[in-house]
């Protein structure tokens, strides 16, 4: 029989991302509404392990949806992955009468959450990660504004690339993924776009692009570049001795990660957060929230992790096609 949930708690951990406000507020209003109390846990599992444990009512979300980063604070807590430290965690969790535990984060979060479980704790994770890199779902709490962030940031560039007939590197975040330069490359009309999952290191092909696209009378040459390549000062030094164009590399880094949330991250974190609150106060455990193919949906957190997640090869092969 499912164990009776009677309190649960609310942690962020990992990277913060807009819309994560817009999920702790869904989660503690919908908890309520079922008639559960509500535990934020400050500071990720760090928090958790400190006892930096505050009651929460729907009162304290107010004013919340529309502010960036995240209200309860999130932290990386590399001892998490030992079994004692996980067990404490459990314990501090009994002590304080939380059955429950909703983790908004990335795949690193999910093994904690899992962790938790495997102690006794039910967990439901929601994915919140602006490197949209979570295998189980087409959506992430935060991508949608670091996109849009990115991509505001990238046309102001592009202003002065143009005026002064340069070449920009442009580096965006995303961890090890290349979601966010694949759809900044594309919305900007970028030159080249530099993925880590396709990128082949051929700096030549770079170089003879923007040698023929000077010839045609381009007078500005974007790269995106992912974070995951990297190297993007380097680069363009190379860059600007090969060609004889002069070239920049700006590194936009945190400004994608902050700011008010889009309101398609306040929508679908809304919509996580409460749909998580609901499964959570029924019983379930050890479970992540999704999004796929236009419905809002669950995974165990094993299956979730070994799902595969590629860059979709149409998508690919139309942002070159597009950048030529
Ligand atoms: P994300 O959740 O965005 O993937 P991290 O990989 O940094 O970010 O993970 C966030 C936190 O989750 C870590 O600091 C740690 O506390 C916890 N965590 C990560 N990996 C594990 C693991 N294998 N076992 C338990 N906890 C983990
Ligand atoms: O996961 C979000 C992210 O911003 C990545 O894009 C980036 O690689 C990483 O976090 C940076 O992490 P930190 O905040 O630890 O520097």
């Amino acid at each position: 029989m499912a164990k009776e949930i009677k309190t649960i708690g609310v942690l962020t951990s990992g990277g913060d991302a807009p819309g994560m406000n817009a999920a702790i507020r869904a989660i503690v209003r919908k908890a309520i509404g079922n008639g559960v109390k509500v535990k934020g846990i400050k500071k990720g599992y760090q928090g958790l392990l400190n006892e930096e444990i505050i009651e929460m009512e729907k009162k304290d979300v107010s004013d919340t949806i529309q502010k960036g980063g995240t209200i309860l604070g999130t932290a990386r807590c590399p001892e998490f992955r030992l079994g004692e430290v996980q067990e404490k965690a459990a314990e501090i969790c009994r002590n304080h009468g939380i059955d429950g535990v909703v983790v908004i984060g990335g795949d690193g979060s999910y093994r904690g959450a899992q962790a938790l479980a495997r102690h006794g704790i039910n967990t439901i994770g929601i994915p919140g990660t602006i490197d949209l890199d979570i295998a189980c779902t087409d959506y992430t709490i935060g991508f949608d504004t670091a996109i849009n962030t990115a991509m505001q940031a990238i046309d102001k560039v592009r202003d002065t690339s143009s005026s002064h007939e340069r070449c920009s590197i442009i580096e965006v975040m995303g961890r090890n993924a290349g979601y966010i330069a694949l759809w900044c490359g594309v919305a900007n009309g970028a030159e080249d776009i530099l993925l880590p999952e396709k990128y082949d290191f051929n700096e030549q092909s770079i170089i003879n692009n923007i040698i023929r696209n000077r010839k045609k009378g381009k007078t500005h040459h974007i790269i995106v570049n992912a974070e995951g390549i990297g190297h993007s000062t380097s680069m363009a030094r190379r860059i600007e001795a090969a060609t004889g164009m002069e070239t920049r590399a700006t590194i936009l880094g945190y400004m994608q990660r902050g700011g008010s949330p889009t309101c398609k991250d306040r929508f679908y974190a809304s919509i996580m957060g409460a749909y998580a609150a609901d499964i959570l106060c029924e019983g379930k455990s050890n479970r992540v929230v999704g999004y796929r193919k236009g419905e809002f949906v669950d995974f165990d957190i094993e299956e979730a992790l070994n799902m595969q997640k590629e860059i979709p090869e149409y998508q690919y092969r139309v942002s070159r096609l597009l950048s030529e």
